[in-house]
C-alpha cells in the first residue's frame, strides 16, 4: 500500500474544462457534483463524473458491428523495409530504458484510443485537423494531459524515413511499438505478431475521442456498448481490460469511490488513496495495480475480485456472473490471459475506419501532421 503514495506523481498542467454546448464545467465543479452523487438526475458516466446535458443519460454508443476482419493486414507485411520491426522496438527499449518503464504503458493506451476512434489510423497523433489545430483528438478528455509515448513513435518515424522513406504508415509504428511494449512489460510472457499493412488517416475530431472511448465511470453495460460499437465482444472488453495491470491514472478519475463516498474498494486501499488524493490533488496521479505495478500481468483480475482496481469501470467486472466468470478465469490461469490478451491486441488492431467519404488515407511523412503535398 504504501507504495501507491510513493509512486504518486504529480501533474503539472491544466485544469481540463469541459466546454459543451456554451456551458463551461470547471474540474472543481465537476468534483463538487461527483461527491454530492444524491443530486437529482445525477449518473456517473463516461468521461465525467455526473449527468451532462450533452450526454444526458444516452448510451455513449451507436449500434454494435461485426468483429473486424483486418483484411489487407499481414504478418511480415515491410518487406520492402525488412528493419522496419526492428527500427520500432529499438526505439520502444530505448524510449524505457533510463527507468521510464511507463511510457510502454502509455504506448499500449496509445494504440487502444488510436484504434476505438476512425479505426487504427494514427489519427490519435495528430495535432492539426483540416483548418484548425488543437481541436484534435489528442485534445478531448480521454486524452489530454494524459497520454503518453507521443515521442517515441515520432523518434522511430524519424528513423524510418531514413531508412525507407514514405513506407512505412504511422498507424503501423503504433501497433508495433503496443506489440513491443506489451512483450517487454510482460517480461517476454506475452510475445506475438503483429499484422501490418494500415494506412494514416487525414482527419481528427476531440468530440469523436470523448464519444468512442469508454470511460471510467462507465457502467458494464456502457462498456460493453462500446466494445460492440467496434465489432469487440464481451470476452474481449474484459480480456483488454487487464492492461490496468500497468501504467498510472489521475485522482480525478476514482474519487467517486473513495470515502466518505460508499464503494466496494478494499479498505485500505480506500483509506491510503484517499489520503494521497487529498494532499496531492485531483491531478495527482497513483499506480493502477498496487500490488504489482509495473507488470503486465494477471494481477488485475485478482485486484478486481478484491476490491483492489480504481475505477467504477474496473470494478463493473464484478458485477455480474458472466462478467465475473472470466475474471476468475484469468486471475486463476496467469497463461490463458496472456494468450487472449495477444489474440484480443490483434484484434483491435484490426480496426478499420468505416466513414464514408473519408479522405484518402496515405502514408503519413511526420506522424503529427498529415502530408501537405
Ligand atoms: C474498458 C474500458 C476502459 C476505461 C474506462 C479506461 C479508462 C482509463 C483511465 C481513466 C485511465 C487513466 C487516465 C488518466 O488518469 O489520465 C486509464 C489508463 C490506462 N489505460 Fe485504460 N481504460 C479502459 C480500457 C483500456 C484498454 C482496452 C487498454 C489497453 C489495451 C487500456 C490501457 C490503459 C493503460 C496502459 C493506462 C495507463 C496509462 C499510463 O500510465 O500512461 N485501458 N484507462
Ligand atoms: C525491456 O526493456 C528494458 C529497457 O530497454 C531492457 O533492459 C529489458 O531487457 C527489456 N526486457 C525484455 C523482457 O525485453
Ligand atoms: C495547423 O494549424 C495551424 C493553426 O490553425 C495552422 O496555422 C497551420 O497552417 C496548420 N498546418 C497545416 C499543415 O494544416
Ligand atoms: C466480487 O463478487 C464476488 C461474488 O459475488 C464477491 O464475493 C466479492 O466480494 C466481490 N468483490 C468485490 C470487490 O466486491
Amino acid at each position: 500500500m504504501a507504495k501507491v503514495a510513493a509512486l504518486t506523481i504529480t501533474l503539472l498542467g491544466l485544469l481540463v474544462s469541459v466546454t459543451c454546448q456554451g456551458s463551461i464545467y470547471s474540474a472543481q465543479q465537476q468534483q463538487d457534483a461527483s461527491s454530492s452523487s444524491s443530486s437529482p438526475g445525477c449518473i456517473l458516466r463516461g468521461w465525467i463524473p455526473f449527468l451532462h446535458p450533452c450526454r444526458d443519460g444516452q448510451p455513449p454508443t451507436p449500434n454494435p458491428l461485426p468483429p473486424p476482419s483486418g483484411a489487407g493486414l499481414t504478418v511480415g507485411y515491410y518487406k520492402n523495409c525488412p528493419g522496419a520491426e526492428g527500427i520500432v522496438r529499438k526505439a520502444v527499449e530505448k524510449a524505457m530504458d533510463n527507468g521510464n518503464r511507463g511510457i510502454g504503458a502509455g504506448l499500449i493506451r496509445i494504440f487502444f484510443h488510436d484504434c476505438f476512434v476512425r479505426g487504427c489510423d494514427a489519427s490519435v497523433l495528430l495535432r492539426n485537423t483540416s483548418g484548425s489545430s488543437d481541436q484534435t483528438e489528442m485534445f478531448g478528455l480521454p486524452n489530454i494531459n494524459s497520454l503518453r509515448g507521443f515521442q517515441v513513435i515520432n523518434d522511430a518515424k524519424a528513423e524510418l524515413e531514413k531508412a525507407c522513406p514514405r513506407t512505412v504508415s504511422c498507424a503501423d509504428i503504433v501497433a508495433f511499438a503496443a506489440r513491443d511494449a506489451t512483450r517487454n512489460l510482460s517480461y517476454g510472457a506475452i510475445d506475438f505478431q503483429m499484422p501490418a499493412g494500415r494506412l494514416d488517416g487525414r482527419v481528427s475530431l476531440k468530440e469523436e475521442a470523448e464519444k468512442n472511448l469508454p470511460g471510467p465511470f462507465d457502467s458494464l453495460d456502457d462498456l460493453q456498448k462500446s466494445f460492440a460499437a467496434q465489432g469487440l465482444g464481451f470476452n474481449d472488453m474484459v480480456t483488454l481490460s487487464g492492461a490496468h495491470s500497468i501504467g498510472v491514472a489521475r485522482c480525478r478519475f476514482f474519487t467517486n469511490r473513495l470515502p466518505p463516498n460508499p464503494s466496494d474498494m478494499d479498505r485500505d486501499l480506500a483509506r491510503s488513496l484517499k489520503a494521497t488524493c487529498d494532499q496531492n490533488g485531483l491531478d495527482s496521479k497513483v499506480v493502477q495495480d498496487p500490488v504489482t505495478p509495473v507488470a503486465l500481468d494477471n494481477q488485475y483480475y485478482k485486484n478486481v475480485h478484491n476490491g483492489k482496481v480504481l475505477f467504477t469501470s474496473d470494478a463493473a467486472l464484478n458485477s455480474t456472473d458472466d462478467a465475473r466468470k472470466v475474471v476468475d478465469g484469468f486471475a486463476n490461469n496467469a497463461v490463458d490471459w496472456y494468450r487472449a490478451f495477444a489474440d484480443a491486441m490483434v484484434k483491435m488492431g484490426n480496426i478499420r475506419d468505416r466513414t464514408i467519404n473519408r479522405p484518402k488515407p496515405e502514408i503519413r511523412e511526420k506522424c503529427f501532421i498529415y502530408n501537405t503535398y
